[in-house]
């Protein structure tokens, strides 16, 4: 599926109407953000966030490389890797223990975990053109199929 955001405006809806979309329960699932810097990844994320009812202000993790934000039915958990130094870090971070039912992941820059983070449910790849950001989103599981198949967006 492709979609092609305009302006950050488009972009942060397209992550409220996937935030709209989603399969309900608290099913574990992953979310790749790929794109380079200034792609719109975190305006997805705050997109999302906001429009799972997140009041407080939707920061980049630029250095603290985790948020964790709670929302209904679930915690979604916003990681930027772009600092990540070595794949290792990702244990110090203790994802590993928030891989479960109950968490959302949305991860800009997952190729810096090198092939440690958990299969993602989808992949979003943002892509800066002339005229917007292309992004392209993909299904990898049922899940993410499911929730690609419940999306409308204009
Ligand atoms: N169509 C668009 N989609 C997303 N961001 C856009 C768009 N057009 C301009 N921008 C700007 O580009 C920047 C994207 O930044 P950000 O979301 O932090 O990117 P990333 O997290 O991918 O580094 C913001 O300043 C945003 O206002
Ligand atoms: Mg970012």
């Amino acid at each position: 599926m492709r979609h092609f955001a305009r302006t950050a405006a488009d972009t942060a809806e397209l992550g409220a109407a996937l935030a709209r979309a989603q399969p309900p329960g608290s099913a574990f699932t992953v979310v790749y953000l790929e794109g380079e810097l200034g792609a719109g990844k975190t305006t997805l994320a705050r997109g999302y966030l906001e429009a799972r009812g997140v009041t407080a202000a939707v920061r980049s993790p630029t250095y603290t490389l985790l948020e964790q934000y709670p929302v209904e039915g679930s915690t979604v958990l916003h990681a930027d890797l772009y600092r990540l130094r070595d794949p290792e870090e990702l244990e110090t971070l203790g994802m590993r223990d928030y891989a479960q039912d109950g968490y959302v992941w949305l991860v800009e820059w997952p190729e810096r975990a090198a092939g440690r983070l958990p299969a993602a449910d989808l992949t979003l790849a943002l892509i800066i053109r002339d005229a917007g950001h292309a992004i392209a989103l993909a299904a990898h599981s049922s899940l993410g199929e499911a929730w690609l198949a419940r999306l409308a967006v204009p």
